[in-house]
């Protein structure tokens, strides 16, 4: 058959930086030499690009940047220089491959075979889009194994020229995207890291897996794999995303992170709906049923994060151990594999992430796979690694978050975790008033939520008036605003620039009290709670050494009304769920400084939405 396409290709990348400096010398994409014959570019982190980089430049290639990719595209022209340009283009990049190490999402562009795209992945996130007009006809591709990869991909290069079927190689995906006649049809393939990049284009998505190498020509879409019988399903789904272009755009506001935290009341419906009855007071995560009993039966739970989600899980540690009386401990992800932690067959290891991609948790979750535990996810992004490779879990629905700072994934987060904790729970009779209470206190969150962003104004000016342009913050608090004193610290300091530290009240006469004074800005979360009698005694604590705190307080508190201090006032909701609550006026107060010291609120400098890089 003859083929008619007119293929073109392009590619291009935004990058944080692993090394060198961000400038437009180690902008992507690298290349080979001055004919950029080999164009690449790299989302990850190459650990032994020093070693390829001295055996290069002792064959005489000159390095133009200080980034570790470059050493992968003048590797791709040695290689292709040495097989005396005999490889093909998948041969050639799976002979790169192999002599990485680190981790990388790949996309490699070349004149010697123009029009076409190999692309690749290991440890770093990837996906292709697949765009096309005729309806697919396939829900599936199926990946080309080869056991000598060079010589199954020449050998196969040589039939697909004849036009043979190769006896070891199975075709059905390069007939795949064509139309009932046999003839080709206008097809386009888009390779990203995220969804949310390529979702304006199609909703087709297929992830790749590690060692998936994936090659674009002609049309046609052809996924090879570096090793055969490594235990990798043969089948690659094209999924359809659920997420809608309105969701990824910014509609009336000034930046997404001020629309993903004014959707929070929608966003915590979208994590409960379909799985609270407000009615009978009971929870049911379809993700979880058929492990139920097994997580019952654990010796504990260990949850391990990063950042944000992190702080999701410390929020809601205390809800657990009072529903499940399961220990529970709750890990930073890169402390977590530095200590390499003793984990056992009877853990539950639960991996909380709103990517589901980031690099130390989901290396995290490898080792705890490799030690035999039961591994959950819970993450914002389906079909991602962490969502792929867990046991089970619980998808938060949140809906795409696009601001660097997370909003919207906390608190769907939080509720997750409590939407667990709940349904683990309920074989406790003794807890069922307990879990009725907290259960409605769900049901009332949005209504509450609105509450506080109807006061959006007033923190805009207390931000203005009382925190822009101050060197530092501390955010006191204890018990269950423990977290949302570290959420909303981390808040403040990723978009603001402002030095900004949670500090445990317990834990105030044991240091941060000498860094009180009456210059000394601070925040204090003195919700009514158990703890209040001695959330007060750390205010007397503050106010005795001249220090002015702002306090944050449940509306209708008189005690506090009567303060001529500053105050944030937020309706009162049960304990365990007020953190759900404290939260937001942080989150507003830091987007507001933000905006006022000009930052690019959506985009701080130094960091990135999604770290898949160690
Ligand atoms: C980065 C982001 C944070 C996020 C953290 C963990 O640092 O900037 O906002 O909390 O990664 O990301 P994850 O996707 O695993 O929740």
């Amino acid at each position: 058959m003859t083929k008619t396409f007119i293929s073109h290709t392009a590619m291009a990348h935004t990058r944080w930086a692993t090394h060198g400096q961000p400038s437009n010398r180690n902008c992507h994409p690298h290349r080979s030499d001055e004919n950029n014959e080999f164009t690449v570019v790299h989302n990850g982190i190459i650990t032994n690009f020093k070693e390829i980089r001295m055996v290069l430049e002792k064959k005489g290639f000159v390095f133009e940047s200080d980034t570790d990719t470059e050493c992968v595209a003048k590797l791709a022209k040695y290689l292709y220089d040495q097989g005396k340009g005999k490889l093909s283009f998948t041969a050639l990049v799976k002979a790169v491959i192999k002599e990485l190490e680190g981790a990388f999402a790949l996309i490699f562009k070349s004149t010697k075979f123009p029009n076409e795209l190999v692309a690749t992945r290991r440890g770093s996130p990837l996906l292709i889009g697949v765009k096309t007009d005729k309806k697919l006809k396939v829900d599936f591709v199926d990946v080309e194994f080869g056991a000598d990869a060079e010589k199954i991909s020449e050998e196969a290069d040589a039939y697909l020229a004849s036009d043979k079927t190769h006896p070891k190689m199975r075709r059905t995906q390069s007939r795949a995207f064509l139309s009932d006649d046999g003839q080709p049809q206008p097809i386009e393939y888009y390779l990203a890291s995220d969804a949310s990049a390529i979702i304006e284009h199609t909703k087709r998505v297929l992830y790749l897996e590690d060692d998936d190498i994936a090659h674009i020509s002609e049309g046609e879409l052809h996924i090879h794999r570096l090793r055969r019988d490594d235990g990798v399903s043969s089948q690659r789904s094209i999924m359809t995303l659920e997420m809608e272009l309105a969701q990824v755009m910014k509609g009336q506001f000034k930046h997404y992170m001020q629309k993903e935290i004014f959707e929070q009341p929608e966003s915590v419906v979208n994590t409960m709906r379909g799985r609270v009855n407000f009615n009978t007071h009971s929870i049911t995560l379809g993700g979880l049923k058929a492990y139920l009993s097994t997580i019952r039966r654990c010796r504990r739970i260990v949850f391990v994060a990063c950042g944000t989600s992190y702080h999701s899980a410390l929020a809601t540690r205390a809800i657990f151990e009072e529903l499940t009386e399961i220990p529970v401990s709750v890990e930073l992800a890169s402390d977590f594999l530095d200590r390499r932690c003793p984990i056992f067959r009877d853990d539950v290891c639960v991996f909380v992430s709103q990517s589901g991609e980031t690099a130390d948790t989901i290396l995290a979750l490898r080792y705890c796979l490799e030690r035999g535990a039961l591994c959950l996810g819970v993450t914002n992004t389906v079909g991602s690694t962490i969502s792929r490779e867990t046991h089970c879990g619980v998808h938060i629905n949140a809906g795409p978050e696009i601001g660097v700072a997370s909003t919207k994934a906390y608190t769907s987060q939080y509720i997750a975790l409590a939407m667990m904790a709940i349904q683990l729970g309920e074989d406790r009779v003794s807890m069922t008033a307990r879990r009725a209470e907290i259960i409605d206190g769900l049901h009332e969150l949005p209504r509450h939520i609105k509450e506080i962003l109807a006061t959006d104004a007033d923190l805009r000016q207390l931000a203005q008036d009382v925190l822009f342009g101050q060197k530092s913050l501390l955010i006191m608090g204890r018990g269950y605003q423990n977290a949302t004193c570290l959420e909303g610290a981390l808040k403040i300091k990723e978009v603001s620039y402002m030095h900004s530290e949670g500090i445990l009240a317990g834990e105030l006469k044991h240091g941060p009290l000498a860094l009180i004074d009456e210059t000394m800005p601070v925040i204090l979360i003195m919700t009514k709670d158990s703890l209040y009698p001695k959330v007060q005694s750390a205010y007397e604590q503050v106010t005795a050494r001249m220090g002015r705190p702002i306090i944050i307080a449940n509306t209708g508190d008189e005690n506090v009304a009567k303060n001529p201090c500053h105050k944030i006032w937020v309706p009162q909701t049960v304990d365990c769920l007020q953190g759900l609550l404290t939260i937001i006026p942080l989150q507003l107060i830091s987007y507001h400084l933000a905006v006022l010291g000009g930052v690019d609120v959506d985009c701080p400098r130094n960091l990135a939405k999604s770290v898949t890089v160690e």
